[in-house]
């Protein structure tokens, strides 16, 4: 995979073709399923379970599944997720009883693991970790839906935590999620990040091989 990964979020994929729209999107040069699950308790949404993994898995799907947990509880469904087939598995440290039990948690389970930080979370909860995730995954909007518009606070703290993660010395994702467009995604770049989710930016899109292209123009730049 490119240094830089592109995550189309299946939040806005085609529901009645799921199967289908994952594969092409793949097939148009996305590197990672972004998977966003939401319990209508810790966000005001609802999405999907464990079976929809499985079913992609089931469909043929190969790549990652990076599942983005946006649920309270965290620890009861990270067990299902990783035997449906998830690569990679984040959760909002506000949503786990024990942070690192949850952490330990995922990779018992044959997963990467990651923290999830929404904007207005602050960055403390790296302080005991750093040496226990895989990814950091910051939420450059509120979560629960797609379509948001970009919070630019988030570049600061993209170079804070890019800071931390060159001087952890590890080799850790630094991703973003939330209003991921062409004209933003190389300043996204430049504060840091190497993996970007865009829901709506690409599967609003007639033609997903030309935007994921404009999106690695402008990462290349
Ligand atoms: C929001 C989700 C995001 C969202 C991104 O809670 O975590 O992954 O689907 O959608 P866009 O790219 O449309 O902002
Ligand atoms: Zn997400």
């Amino acid at each position: 995979m490119s240094s830089f990964l592109i995550a189309p979020s299946i939040l806005s994929a085609d529901f009645a073709r799921l199967g289908e729209d994952v594969e092409r999107v793949l097939k148009a040069g996305a590197d990672v399923v972004h998977f966003d699950v939401m319990d209508n308790h810790y966000v005001p949404n609802l999405t999907f379970g464990p079976m929809i993994c499985q079913a992609l898995r089931d469909y043929g799907i190969t790549a990652p599944i990076d599942v983005h947990l946006m649920v309270k509880p965290v620890d009861s469904l990270i067990p299902a997720f990783a035997k449906a087939g998830a690569s990679i598995i984040t959760f909002h440290p506000e949503a786990s009883e024990h942070i690192d039990r949850s952490l330990a948690l995922i990779k018992e389970h044959g997963c990467q693991a990651g923290l999830v930080f929404n904007p207005a979370t602050p960055l403390h909860y790296l302080d005991y970790v750093m040496d226990k995730v895989d990814q950091i995954l910051l939420m450059s909007v509120n979560p629960g839906f797609g379509g948001q518009s970009f919070i630019p606070a988030t570049l600061d703290k993209l170079r804070q935590v890019r800071a931390r993660i060159d001087a952890s010395g590890r080799d850790i994702r630094l991703e973003v999620d939330g209003g991921v467009k062409v004209d933003n995604i190389a300043e996204i770049a430049a504060a840091g990040a190497d993996m970007f989710v865009a829901g709506s930016a690409i599967f609003s899109q007639p033609d997903y091989a030309a935007v994921i292209a404009e999106m690695r123009a402008e990462l290349a730049k």
